[in-house]
C-alpha cells in the first residue's frame, strides 16, 4: 500500500515585516517581553485590503507547479488547511483552484487550528493509501492578521501570515513518507481559544463588532498548560510506539506557538537544541502553516530518509504527532 510523501514544497511570504518595535507603538508591551516570553522578533503580514489566504495560497501553488514541473491537469485533489478562510464559504480550496486554473478536481478545507498541517496531511495520506489519488496539492495558509486585534497585547504580538503548498504523492519505499500518526481532540478548548462571533451561534451585529468578538480570544496561561504537556506527551508516545531513541531522530519539527513550549517538548524527548527546529523569531505563530513553513525553511538541511517527529497543539483543542521520513 502506498503512503503519502511530500515531493515538493514552496512558500508565499507577504513582504511587510511587522517587528516588535512597531508592536510597541500599538499596545503596552516591549520588545524584551515579547522575545523573552514567546521568542518572536518579527512576523510577516499581508497588508492589502481585499486579499485573503487564497492570495498567498495561490502564489505558493503556482511556485510549486513550476518547481516540480507539474501541470494543472495532473492534479487529483487540492486540500487547504486554514482557520482564516477568505470567506466562511465557499471553501478557500475552491478559490485557490480557480485562481491557479486547476479544474476538474475536487477538494475541501480543513479547520484544525494550529494542528492544520498534521491533520490535513494525515487526511490526504488516507486518499493515497486508498488508491483514490496520485497527486494531491496540500495548502496550509493563514492570514492571521485579519482576525488579530491590534489593541490586545495578549494576542497581537503572537501571529503572522504565510502560506505553504506541498505536492503529495504515494510511495512504496519504506525509507520515506508518513510512517505513523496519533491525533487527539478535546472540545474543552473552545472555552480558551476561539473567534467568538461571525458563525451561526453569534452572527455579526453592530454589538459583536463593538465588543471586538470577531478577533482571536486566547486565555494564554490555560492554553500554555495544555499545550506544553500534551505536545510533549504525544511526541514521546510517537517515539515509544516506533522504538525511536533520541539518537534515531534527525529533527523535531514542532508547531511554532511559543519558544518555551517547543523547547520543553524537545527536551522531554531527550533531544539537544540543535535537533529542535525553530523559525518563530522571523515568522511568529502562523497557526496551521507554521510546521510546513519550518519544513520549507530548513529543507536544504534534510536528507532523504531523515526521521522527523512533527508535533502540534492548537485550537479545539487539537493535537498530535507524525513520524515522517523526509522524501525529497
Ligand atoms: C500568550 C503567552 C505568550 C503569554 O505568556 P505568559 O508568560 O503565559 O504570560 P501570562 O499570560 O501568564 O501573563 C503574564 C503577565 O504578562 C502580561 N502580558 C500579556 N501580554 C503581554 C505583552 N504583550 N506585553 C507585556 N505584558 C503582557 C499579562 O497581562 C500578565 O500580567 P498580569 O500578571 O499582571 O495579569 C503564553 O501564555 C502562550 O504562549 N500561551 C500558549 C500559546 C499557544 O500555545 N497557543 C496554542 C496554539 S495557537
Amino acid at each position: 500500500m502506498k503512503r503519502a510523501v511530500i515531493r515538493g514544497i514552496e512558500a508565499s511570504i507577504p513582504e511587510y515585516v511587522l517587528n516588535n518595535q512597531e508592536i510597541e507603538q500599538l499596545v503596552d508591551t516591549s520588545d524584551e517581553w515579547i522575545r523573552e516570553r514567546t521568542g518572536i522578533v518579527e512576523r510577516h503580514i499581508l497588508k492589502q485590503d481585499g486579499l485573503g489566504t487564497s492570495e498567498m495560497g495561490a502564489d505558493a501553488v503556482r511556485k510549486l507547479l513550476a518547481a516540480t514541473g507539474t501541470s494543472v491537469d495532473e492534479v487529483d485533489m487540492l486540500v487547504c488547511a486554514t482557520v482564516t478562510p477568505d470567506m466562511l464559504f465557499p471553501a478557500t480550496a475552491n478559490i485557490i483552484c480557480d485562481k491557479v486554473g486547476i479544474k476538474n478536481v475536487w477538494g475541501f478545507d480543513i479547520n484544525a487550528g494550529c494542528s492544520g498541517f498534521i491533520y490535513s496531511f494525515t487526511a490526504v495520506d488516507a486518499f493515497i493509501r486508498a488508491g483514490r489519488a496520485k497527486k494531491i496539492i496540500l495548502v496550509c495558509g493563514e492570514r492571521m492578521s485579519g482576525i488579530t486585534d491590534y489593541t490586545d497585547r495578549n494576542t497581537c504580538p503572537l501571529f503572522g501570515d504565510a502560506a505553504v503548498a506541498m505536492l503529495v504523492e504515494g510511495t512504496d519505499d519504506p525509507n520515506e513518507g508518513l510512517i505513523d500518526y496519533e491525533h487527539h481532540v478535546d472540545g474543552i478548548g473552545r472555552h480558551y481559544l476561539y473567534q467568538k462571533a461571525g458563525g451561526s451561534c453569534y452572527p455579526p451585529t453592530a454589538e459583536t463588532v463593538a465588543r471586538r468578538e470577531h478577533f482571536i480570544y486566547q486565555d494564554g496561561k490555560t492554553v500554555f498548560k495544555y499545550a506544553v504537556s500534551n505536545m510533549a506527551d504525544v511526541s514521546v508516545a510517537m517515539m515509544e510506539k516506533n522504538n525511536l531513541k533520541p539518537e534515531d531522530i534527525a529533527y523535531l519539527i514542532p508547531h511554532q506557538a511559543n519558544l518555551r513550549i517547543l523547547a520543553a517538548t524537545g527536551h522531554r524527548m531527550g533531544l539537544s537544541d540543535d535537533k529542535i527546529l525553530v523559525n518563530i523569531e522571523r515568522f511568529g505563530n502562523t497557526a496551521g502553516t507554521s510546521i510546513p513553513l519550518v519544513l520549507w525553511d530548513f529543507k536544504n538541511r534534510f536528507k532523504k530518509g531523515d526521521n522527523l517527529i512533527i508535533s502540534a497543539f492548537g485550537a479545539g483543542f487539537t493535537w498530535g504527532a507524525l513520524y515522517y521520513k523526509w522524501g525529497i
